[in-house]
């Protein structure tokens, strides 16, 4: 039994009839109201005025050299690709990444990583390219330096070649000047790293237009699962707009202990502060928007920074992820705790009030999802993703990158 009216969708809310194809969602106005705001897509490309290569085709390409370099690191081992794997939606298999040694945290995948206001799960950085420095510079991560880097910009034939075109005058830099120029165009590359349309967004767009065939092609198990999402899930909350995140943090009532298989009977078992740490970090950090390294000083990108200010409530709050192209950056959270789309939800359904709610996030509730819903849910999410070509661009900015004479 299929009803689907060409005019509209006709709704069969019968919870017997729920096979798949048999019943799609009759949305309301305010359900589709929600619905239109998750686009359209791809949003309008915009430089970030803080980096004055961005969008620079040099600086894209000597970006996309240096992801791959293993000489910014201390070891000449780990690049940024260690972590971030191309084919992997930019992020790894690893629940806790491992550089020089073993990191805290899940590496989040890099597709529209432009659109964010913070960077990394704490949101440590107010700048794509002041959080490239982070790894290069760290010494758990990559335990690279400013002298390492500028000392390999200028002895590297392609890579000095490109750095000139970039940036005529690098030769006279000095080495902190010359580390913010390869962070730079890192942020550079990183910037075209976008996720193609969905059929989600195809949907959205046959909403809009009140186009009930091409509304009709969105498989009825991913519209119940939008109608949950929308709906009784809430999740539109937090994930809002076209990539699904209000750019935000909050706690959703994770384990607050790290999982520590290295730690020493009878010492103190850690926790990750997130946000709170994270602010921390960044009000001391001389990369941020208020540091001179910023090319629009006294612009709109440097007024949070300014305004930010560490509250109680944000201890163990982690940014809101976008949930585009999930299927290839399992595993997931920012612990990597979760294996699979299906745990994350699984999450949400069976959330432990008591961990929760002892210092706000009110609106997260236990959804108590059924078989079905739980599915419903699974197929919306998956609808949020497509194949994309960026590994391929990567590979073929890396060979031009590379006959830079
Ligand atoms: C050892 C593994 C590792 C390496 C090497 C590494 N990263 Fe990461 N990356 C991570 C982890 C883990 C996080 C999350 C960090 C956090 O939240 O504090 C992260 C976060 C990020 C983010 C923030 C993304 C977001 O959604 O907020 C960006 C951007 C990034 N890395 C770019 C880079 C670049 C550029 C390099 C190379 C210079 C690099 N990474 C090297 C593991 C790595
Ligand atoms: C209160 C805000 C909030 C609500 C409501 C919310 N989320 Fe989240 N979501 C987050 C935050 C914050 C994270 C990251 C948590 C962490 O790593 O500590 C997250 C993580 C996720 C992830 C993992 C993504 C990744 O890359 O690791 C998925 C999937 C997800 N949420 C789906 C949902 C769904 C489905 C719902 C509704 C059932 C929902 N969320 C409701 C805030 C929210």
């Amino acid at each position: 039994m299929k009803v689907l009216a060409a005019a509209g969708l006709l709704l069969l809310a019968s919870a017997a009839a729920q096979s798949d194809s048999a019943w799609a969602v009759d949305f309301d106005q305010t359900q589709t109201r929600r619905i239109l705001r998750h686009g359209p897509w791809p949003p309008a490309e915009a430089t970030d005025r803080t980096n004055r290569f961005s969008g620079n085709a040099d600086a894209i390409r000597l970006g996309a050299m240096l992801f791959g370099e293993p000489r910014l690191s201390g070891n000449a081992a780990i690049s940024c690709q260690t972590c971030h794997r191309p084919e992997r939606g930019w992020s790894e298999a690893k629940s806790r990444s491992e550089g020089l040694r073993r990191q805290d945290r899940n590496a989040p995948g890099l597709l529209n990583v432009r659109l964010q206001r913070w960077f990394g799960w704490d949101g440590a950085n107010d700048s794509l390219w002041a959080d490239g420095i982070r790894p290069i510079v760290n010494a758990t991560e990559m335990g690279g330096s400013a002298a390492k880097t500028a000392k390999l910009l200028s002895e590297d034939a392609p890579l000095a070649c490109l750095a000139r075109r970039v940036e005529p005058g690098y030769a006279a830099m000095d080495d902190e000047a010359a580390l913010v120029l390869a962070a730079k165009a890192l942020a550079a590359f990183q910037e075209t790293l976008s996720s193609p349309r969905t059929a989600f967004d195809d949907f959205r767009d046959a909403l809009a237009a009140n186009d009930g065939a091409g509304m009709a092609r969105y498989p009825a198990s991913a519209q119940r699962g939008l109608a949950l999402f929308t709906g009784r899930g809430q999740c539109g909350t937090c994930h809002t707009g076209a990539n699904f995140s209000n750019g935000e943090f909050h706690d959703t009532g994770l384990v607050f202990f790290l999982n520590d298989p290295d730690r020493k009977p009878g010492t103190p078992r850690r926790v990750d502060p997130g946000r709170h740490g994270g602010i921390a970090h960044l009000k001391a950090n001389p990369f941020n928007l208020l540091g001179r390294y910023n090319d629009d000083p006294g612009g709109m990108a440097s007024i949070p920074v300014r305004h930010v200010a560490q509250q109680h409530r944000n201890w163990g709050e982690f940014k809101v992820p976008s949930l585009r192209s999930l299927p290839a950056t399992a595993p997931y959270m920012h612990d990597g705790s979760k294996p699979g789309l299906r745990d994350v939800i699984l999450h949400y359904s069976d959330l432990d009030e008591d961990r929760l709610h002892s210092d706000g996030e009110a609106i997260l509730k236990p959804l108590h999802l059924t078989e079905a819903e739980i599915a419903d849910l699974q197929a919306f999410l998956e609808s949020l993703s497509a194949s994309d070509d960026t590994a391929t661009r990567y590979d073929s900015l890396r060979r031009e990158a590379a006959s830079c004479r």
